[in-house]
């Protein structure tokens, strides 16, 4: 992306969205006065103490000592860069943002606005056809039999695409759409120069955004026995990008948001079938294994996962691809499945909406579902059969950078194939590590304080903060009093500033004291004489980023912590109580950094 948003802009998206709308949007507020409360969901608490003030546009929790304004409000709450929120609140009012202004970004916001007038208006059409006409009948007779309520086919938008082959064409012509534009959407295709309607004579489900915008659509036929594919869905266009999709997250965010945990099932229907059991915490990709991408969207609201597949062989293996997917964001993940021959949906049906949740709750932990699953497949009496096991696990779990992960799995390998824990934990380190399918930015890299000195050249971001430091003598000064040097992981980024501390030395000063490759390190870094613009605000930008990150990675490990079953009262009072302490350091400013003369 390119440039800043101007401050005016902010102001203007602040202005534009009012704090009592989008915070009502996930929790209940209540009125109280002139200010609005609910429970605080930045910590546990059983009377409301998390407050909303309209007058002055800010939030507060005087149980924990939550507070920012709107933007802090999201950033908080669904994990999102400032700049994310930002986009976010000026699309839902409607702000252009000024780095979007060229022409080409300007057609193409347009060519999007016409996409998604489209698929509204064929959403309601089709849902038209089903309820009240003629021509949808089946569609009705079909949702009867398997027992959809009209309130469900009302709340998830089900419509019936007529049979016809230019149904959609001419409607579209009725419109008024073009029909390039008709093509574009993915709705229509064609074939030597006629143009036909991709769906057909079939139940239709609208694809939502999570802000609820139809974004695509998937149709399955009604008889079994026709020849044409279950399910037709939208192809890839502009709109929908099916490996970034959940379907029925636009309904089950609040839920999710709320217990922090999400159920991922196969399909439509299973999610349908949750929902009008009254479990409305779950979503379903379109049909495949969770992408990287599915689990970046997921991590935004929850810290667990509990996958629901078919118990076959496909749904086994969905669940642990599906399952390094989410690894590599830190997700709890826990598996159930429902019995052979019924998917949620069936299963609901037949033995209710308690039983479901029974099964959700006896979920496994993902590595206890695996192992039990690599027994099963292997002889562990054999010398092959055991090292089947080790290294099919190993393989999966080796994505995670989580310590106490990996020595939990090794344990429970080592139990299941009758070896030492010491013995599996020496094969997984010996096993290459997989490559991250996720871009570094997103993934905050973890080094464990007992490894042996990185060897590896430090990030980009403490390169900066050593050529900050020792921009000016009065940063040293600064920097030896404000920056936590645990906050910075490189050990010899460590080691040069910790000495600069002791010592208020200059980098030439330090020079002949340092190691060898500690001076190649600082003579490479500060050998760039050039002037830096504004060098205390990005000094200060740096160090605010190193701390956030520490704090952020220690705040996972606590989440890992809490997520523990069994987990002593005691021990969960102080996890708590830590977790309020490193979001209050977040929020913290820090000492200005002296200006130069
Ligand atoms: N799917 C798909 N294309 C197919 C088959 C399946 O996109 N040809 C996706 C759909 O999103 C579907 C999900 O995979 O919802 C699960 O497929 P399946 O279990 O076959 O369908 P159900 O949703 O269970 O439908 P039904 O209960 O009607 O059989
Ligand atoms: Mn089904």
């Amino acid at each position: 992306m390119a440039g800043r948003v101007p401050q005016d802009k902010i102001e203007q998206i602040r202005a534009a969205s009012d704090i009592v709308d989008i915070i009502g949007g996930y929790l209940p507020l209540k009125r109280a006065g002139g200010n609005f409360v609910a429970l605080c969901p930045f910590h546990k608490e059983k009377t409301p103490s998390f407050n909303v003030n309209p007058q002055r546009q800010i939030y507060h929790c005087f149980g924990c000592h939550a507070g920012g304004d709107v933007f802090k409000f999201l950033q908080e709450y669904e994990h999102l860069e400032f700049i994310e929120v930002v986009k976010r609140l000026a699309e839902r009012a409607n702000i252009v943002l000024e780095f979007d202004q060229s022409p080409k970004a300007d057609r193409a916001r347009r060519q999007k606005d016409l996409l998604l007038k489209v698929h509204e208006q064929l959403a309601a059409r089709w849902h038209g056809v089903l309820l009240n006409e003629a021509q949808g009948e089946p569609g009705r007779r079909y949702l009867a039999e398997r027992g959809i309520t009209e309130e469900a086919v009302k709340a998830f938008r089900l419509g019936f695409a007529p049979g016809a082959w230019e149904d959609t064409v001419n409607w579209a012509k009725a419109q008024g759409h073009d029909p390039r534009l008709m093509e574009e959407s993915g709705l229509v295709a064609s074939r030597d120069g006629r143009q036909y309607g991709r769906f057909r004579g079939r139940l239709m489900f609208p694809i939502a955004d999570a802000q609820g915008k139809v974004i695509g659509f998937s149709g399955r036929v009604l008889e079994a026995d026709v020849k044409a594919a279950k399910y037709v869905n939208s192809p890839e266009t502009m709109l929908f990008h099916k490996s970034q999709i959940f379907y029925g997250l636009d309904k089950a965010r609040r839920e999710i948001l709320k217990q922090q945990c999400a159920v991922v099932c196969e399909g439509q229907l299973d999610t349908i079938a949750c929902h009008m059991a009254g479990i409305t915490h779950v979503v379903a990709p379109q049909g495949t294994a969770l992408t990287v991408d599915h689990a970046r969207l997921l991590k935004r609201h929850a810290r667990e996962v509990v996958l629901c597949f078919d118990s076959d062989t496909a749904g086994q293996n969905a669940a642990v691809r599906s399952y390094e997917a989410l690894l590599e964001f830190d997700l709890v993940v826990r598996v159930m499945f429902v019995p052979e021959g019924h998917d949620p949906d069936s299963f609901i049906r037949e033995h209710g909406a308690d039983a479901f949740r029974k099964l959700m709750d006896g979920a496994l932990g993902f590595i206890d579902f695996y192992l039990s699953l690599l027994v099963a497949q292997n002889d562990v009496r054999t010398d092959a059969g055991r090292q089947a096991v080790v290294q099919a696990m190993g393989a999966t779990v080796r994505r995670s950078k989580d310590a106490v992960l990996l020595d939990h799995c090794a344990q429970q390998v080592a139990l299941a194939v009758g070896a030492t824990a010491e013995s599996v934990r020496a094969e997984f380190q010996r096993m290459p590590q997989p490559r991250s399918n996720v871009p570094r930015e997103d993934v905050a890299p973890v080094v464990p304080s007992s490894a042996p000195e990185p060897v590896s050249p430090p990030s980009k971001q403490e390169e900066w903060l050593l050529r900050l430091v020792f921009y000016d003598r009065h940063f040293v000064d600064w920097a030896s009093d404000c920056l936590d040097l645990r906050w910075v992981e490189h050990g010899q980024v460590r080691g040069i500033l910790e000495r600069a501390a002791a010592t208020g030395a200059t980098a030439d000063e330090l020079m002949p004291e340092l190691d060898e490759g500690s001076r190649r390190l600082l003579s490479a870094v500060v050998a760039d004489g050039s002037t830096i613009p504004d060098p205390g605000r990005q000094l200060m930008d740096v160090v605010v980023r190193l701390r956030d990150r520490h704090v952020d990675q220690r705040l996972a490990e606590l989440t890992r912590l809490t997520a523990q079953p069994h987990l002593p009262e005691t021990e969960l009072m102080n996890v708590l109580e830590e977790q309020h302490e490193l979001r209050a350091e977040k929020q913290s400013e820090l000492p200005a950094v002296p200006a130069l003369a």
